[in-house]
């Protein structure tokens, strides 16, 4: 996986709908007051603070340095570290771990279930949504098609996420001894802010794929791929993207 320079500015302008929609997926955690729980790719924190408003102690970790600094700033009630999901190093000293939009950006799955496992309490509970299998395929889809036309596929690295199908992950899980309580894989359209909604989310969210092009290249790519993508995505001035969520929750037995 390449290394994912995160824009902590333009996220939270442009794509804070991540946390947004994200919020759905606490009604699956149900935090109680008092309980003590990690929030794993916390981001500019507005989930942790949702959680912490139940009254549970939210602890939220991310890889970005960046993200870290804005969610201390937005939050200061809230304790946030600079930390590597698949470098956790905690004892059994959570009730539950959260994570939304956060796992299909891990490669090392092992290594991150591991160290939640590891994180919980007996009994605890991992609840989790992130990309399932056909997450975004128009946009990536439309990447490839267009690296094509352009005689450049051979340097466009478009399949570098790790969207799961419910078997995959479930065994995943179960593997690593937890218990598969629920998961749900689920379409959810996601709407993008404005005209420009789809060139900042590939900026934002796919630069990775055009590392070995240059600026012109990469810029001739996406601007192709979003006159694929808009017959189909745009509509009524608004970008949808074609999000498929995987949902899951898994207890520490
Ligand atoms: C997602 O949340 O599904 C996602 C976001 C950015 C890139 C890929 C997937």
């Amino acid at each position: 996986m390449p290394e994912i320079y995160w824009d902590s500015k333009l996220y939270n302008e442009q794509h804070r709908f991540v946390s947004d929609y994200g919020a759905d997926v606490l009604q699956w955690l149900a935090p109680q007051a008092g309980e003590s729980i990690l929030d794993v790719g916390c981001g500019t924190g507005d989930l942790a603070a949702k959680i912490q408003e139940t009254g549970a102690i939210v602890l939220g970790v991310d890889a970005s340095a960046d993200m870290v600094e804005l969610a201390k700033q937005n939050y200061p009630n809230i304790q946030f570290e600079q930390k590597d999901a698949t470098l956790l190093d905690y004892n059994r000293e959570f009730d539950a771990v959260f994570s939304n939009a956060t796992f299909h950006w891990i490669e090392n799955q092992r290594g991150l279930l591991k160290g939640i496992y590891k994180s919980l309490k007996h009994g605890g509970r991992l609840v989790a949504e992130f990309g399932g299998k056909g997450n975004i395929k128009s946009i990536v889809d439309a990447i490839e098609n267009a690296a094509k036309q352009l005689y450049l596929e051979h340097r466009v690295i478009s399949n570098f996420w790790f969207f799961p199908s419910i078997g995959h992950y479930a065994a995943l899980l179960e593997s690593t001894g937890f218990e598969t309580e629920q998961i749900w894989l689920f379409e959810r359209p996601t709407k993008l802010i404005g005209e420009d909604g789809m060139l900042n989310w590939i900026n934002q969210f796919a630069q990775h794929a055009f590392i070995g092009l240059n600026e012109e290249e990469a810029n001739a790519v996406t601007n192709l791929a979003i006159e694929i993508l808009k017959p189909n995505y745009f509509k009524d001035s608004e970008w949808t993207a074609d999000y498929k969520r995987l949902r899951i929750k898994a207890i520490k037995k």
